[in-house]
């Protein structure tokens, strides 16, 4: 008995002793000095090494998208390295396709600056921009639900295609040790440049929609960044069926509001899921957009609704009310919005009707 004690001893020392190696080799490696960085062959430019990529790019006012605050998992922050960069990490593998690994693509928040590097960068992210905002309104859209107005400074110059989404700068706040960043698709159009409206839907001891809802007020001020994402309407003559979950309707107010303005003729049906009555939000909006936009329908859809809602319209899962709706959906486009799991389970109903993949676009709100 003595003796397995004094054995798991040993090995539990032997373990302590090799991960403070480990401590220390990464220590000295992460202080290694000004590091020169270069950027689409460009002028080199010199960066503290031992951040990580994504930061060190956002010390050069390059803002990289990274809705999950450089944890490894939105996988958006993805940028080609050329050169630099050392072997691919266990960490991005799941979020690279075989062509992006064999294209040097790398995830910047996993990768630390060591070594002089040259990357590539799409110049649409080069022209990224931090902006100050002042929070002008904060209204409720359900009870966990809400739209914040974000009004910019005089000719701030903001401008984006109606579907994309910008990165909110959460302050630190209750032990928050930095800033994190969140995307949010804007759900104002683009033709409204004074302000920009979000709709946020919280999520329970999440960092960004705990501060909005709890702590953020009208004449606060933040910063936000962007804007991002090729999530916007392509301007064909295909029928389009478009999906949206909770928040996830925030995109498609945007690209309605600039369809009816613009005067753009598209057959489209939006299909809007919730769960009960209580999570429906806009659907006034949505019944002006069917007189303004022809050829324009909304379908919302409970999945369980309340006995008090008396609800008479579609119910089910929205994979199931969307694939009722069509025989065939072949011709057609899609446009997706929310939450992963949502996206993939319509991903699946749409190919299986006969919308090819390339035809299906969608922000994933991971
Ligand atoms: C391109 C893009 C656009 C987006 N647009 C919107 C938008 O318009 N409106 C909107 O509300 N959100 C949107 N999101 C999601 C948003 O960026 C945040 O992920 C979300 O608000 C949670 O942030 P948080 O800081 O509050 O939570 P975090 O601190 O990031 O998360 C806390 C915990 O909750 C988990 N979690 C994170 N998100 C969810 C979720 N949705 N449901 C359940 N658990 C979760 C995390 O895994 C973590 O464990 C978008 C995301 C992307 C990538
Ligand atoms: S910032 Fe999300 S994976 Fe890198």
């Amino acid at each position: 008995m003595g003796s397995v004690v004094s054995a798991v001893l040993v090995l539990a020392g032997l373990g302590a002793f090799l991960a403070l190696l480990l401590v220390l080799a990464e220590k000295r490696l992460a202080s290694s000095g000004p590091v020169r960085l270069r950027i689409n062959q460009g002028e080199p430019r010199e960066v503290e090494g031992g951040e990580p990529l994504l930061s060190a790019l956002k010390g050069q006012g390059i803002f990289i998208p990274s809705a999950c605050g450089g944890r490894g998992s939105c996988g958006l922050c993805k940028v080609r390295i050329l050169e630099g960069g050392g072997p691919l990490l266990p960490t991005e593998t799941p979020h690279l396709s075989p062509e992006e690994i064999d294209n040097q693509v790398r995830l910047s928040c996993q990768v630390k600056v060591r070594e002089a590097m040259a990357l590539e960068i799409p110049e649409s992210l080069l022209e990224v921009e931090e902006y100050p905002v002042r929070v002008e309104a904060l209204t409720p859209c359900t009870y966990d639900t809400v739209k914040v107005r974000l009004g910019f400074e005089a000719d701030a110059g903001f401008s984006f295609r109606a579907g994309q989404y910008v990165q909110v700068e959460t302050p630190i706040y209750d032990g928050l040790s930095e800033p994190v960043y969140r995307a949010y698709s804007i759900s104002s159009p683009p033709s409204e440049t004074r302000f920009i409206e979000l709709i946020l839907r919280r999520v329970p001891r999440g960092i960004c929609t705990t501060y909005v809802h709890e702590l953020l007020l009208a004449g606060d001020r933040l910063k936000i960044n962007g804007p991002y994402g090729d999530f916007y309407l392509r301007e064909t003559q295909a029928e389009a069926v478009f999906i949206a979950g909770g928040s996830g309707l925030a995109p498609f107010e945007a690209i309605l509001a600039d369809m009816a303005e613009r005067g753009i003729r598209k057959k489209a049906t939006l299909f809007f899921g919730a769960v009960s009555r209580r999570d429906l939000y806009d659907q006034e909006l949505l019944r002006e957009y069917e007189e303004k936009i022809p050829g324009f329908r909304a379908v919302p859809a409970l999945s369980k609704p309340a006995p008090e809602d008396q609800w008479e319209g579609e119910t089910g899962l929205i994979t199931e009310v969307v694939a009722r709706g069509y025989e065939s959906m072949a011709g057609m486009e899609g446009y997706l919005c929310g939450s992963p799991g949502m996206i993939d389970a319509c991903i699946r109903v749409l190919t299986e009707k006969g919308i090819p993949e390339d035809r299906i676009y969608f922000d994933k709100f991971s």
